[in-house]
């Protein structure tokens, strides 16, 4: 029987360019009937927390303030995450257009492209597309700009209120929250705070209607997704796939044949051992809870000459340089983590030692700031938990 594989879409990358009509087609509309459009598509943020796009918008379009900001979260930072560099590449029209259509809803005159630091060489071409898209503005009569903010590098300044933060000459540093951003966002103002995927989705809604893109998918997990598909794979590259795929036909489409794990979602994402790829699907959790995990789009395919120790020291590397230090959870936790699994694996400490670290990570979900630190433990637990021989001296 010939083998079916994962249909490849092009909804995001597909060259159109109607951005024109598009803008006068939406807003003609009222604000309710394109926020209802966008609520029943079913459109969930891609930047990996999946809160519904609608409703981000509907909450910043009922703030009672003159000044509000549109921002689109371009930092792209997470390990295994390349595709919004693509989308902002090949179709940066797109991105502007949902921009412009989501400050026209919530009533700002400001965006502003928060570009990750390494992308610098995106900026020029980044520029053109801005000015083009501005004189597209001035044309139609749009009191609309956006300009590019340049971030530095760190992975915490992809947080959205530490972005803020960033953005206002400040250390780049979680805030409290509540306030939302949609409430008190970036200089205290109703900011929209998307991530480059996002947008670009909100144009496919907006020019073929919420339906064809409720109809991709599954339950919770709507529309299509690009994803990033790195490590041991003869494909490695950037696709546009139907969300709610199964692991399992993913590692026969795209694995070498020898796929011993997947890491979903980067170094805070889960890693997946071979015995659960046909019991898990990629999509947020909802009903399926149990079996379906998240992604802002990494997909990291390891095969059996891969250490999972070296995956885990690697990723708890990366954690200790990036947490920002401002809670004690992560701060302290991530470092002990590092130095416990070094003394398991030299054996200065019993394999029983890694339930204590286990612990660790567990409270470290529960107790730290935001998202960095509460996520350490979805990489550590999965990959000590299936892979325990591997840890051990
Ligand atoms: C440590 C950390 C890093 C993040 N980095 C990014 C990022 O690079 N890009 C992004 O879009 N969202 C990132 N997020 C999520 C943002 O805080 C925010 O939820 C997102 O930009 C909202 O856009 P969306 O609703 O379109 O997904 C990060 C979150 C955390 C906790
Ligand atoms: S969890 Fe980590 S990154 Fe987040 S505020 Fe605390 S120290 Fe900073």
């Amino acid at each position: 029987m010939k083998k079916k594989h994962l249909q490849r879409l092009d909804l995001i990358f597909k060259n159109e360019h109607d951005t024109e009509a598009i803008l006068e087609k939406t807003f003609k509309r009222s604000n309710d009937d394109v926020i209802n459009d966008l609520i029943s598509s079913g459109l969930k943020g891609r930047g990996g927390a999946g809160f519904p796009t609608g409703l981000k918008w509907k909450l910043a379009s009922e703030e009672e303030t003159e000044v509000k900001y549109v921002i689109c979260n371009a930092d792209e930072g997470e390990p295994g995450t390349f595709k919004d560099r693509e989308i902002l590449s090949s179709v940066p029209h797109k991105v502007l257009a949902g921009m412009a259509v989501c400050a026209r809803i919530i009533g700002a005159k400001k965006g502003f492209i928060y570009l990750r630091g390494e992308y610098l060489f995106l900026k020029p071409q980044l520029l053109e597309a801005i000015d083009k898209f501005h004189s597209l503005l001035d044309e139609m009569k749009v009191d609309f700009r956006v300009e590019i903010f340049l971030g530095s590098g760190a992975y915490i300044c992809g947080e959205e209120s530490a972005l803020f933060e960033s953005m206002e000459g400040k250390r780049g540093e979680p805030r409290n929250k509540p306030p939302f951003p949609t409430a008190q966002g970036y200089k205290d103002k109703p900011t929209v705070i998307n991530n480059v995927e996002t947008l670009a989705h909100t144009y496919s809604i907006f020019k073929y209607g919420p339906e064809k893109f409720r109809d991709l998918g599954i339950q919770d997990s709507r529309g299509s997704k690009v994803f990033s598909v790195s490590g041991d794979t003869p494909v490695p590259g950037i696709y546009e796939l139907e969300f709610g795929m199964s692991l399992q036909k993913f590692v026969d489409d795209f694995a070498d044949g020898d796929a011993k794990a997947v890491q979903v979602g980067g170094a805070s994402g889960f890693c997946v051992p071979r015995k659960r790829f046909d019991k898990t699907v990629i999509g947020y959790q909802g009903k399926l809870r149990g079996t379906s995990l998240p992604t802002g789009g990494s997909m990291m395919i390891f095969n059996s000459s891969r250490s999972m120790y070296n995956v885990l020291h690697n990723y708890l590397d990366f954690f200790v340089e990036e947490s920002c230090g401002q809670c004690t959870p992560c701060r302290v936790g991530t470092q002990q983590l590092l130095l416990g699994v070094e003394a398991v694996k030299k054996g200065e400490q019993p394999s029983s030692y890694l339930d204590k670290l286990m612990d660790l990570a567990e409270a470290m979900r529960i107790t730290a700031k935001c998202g960095l630190g509460q996520s350490v433990a979805n990489s550590f637990s999965s990959i000590v938990e299936n892979f325990k021989e591997e840890m051990i001296y």
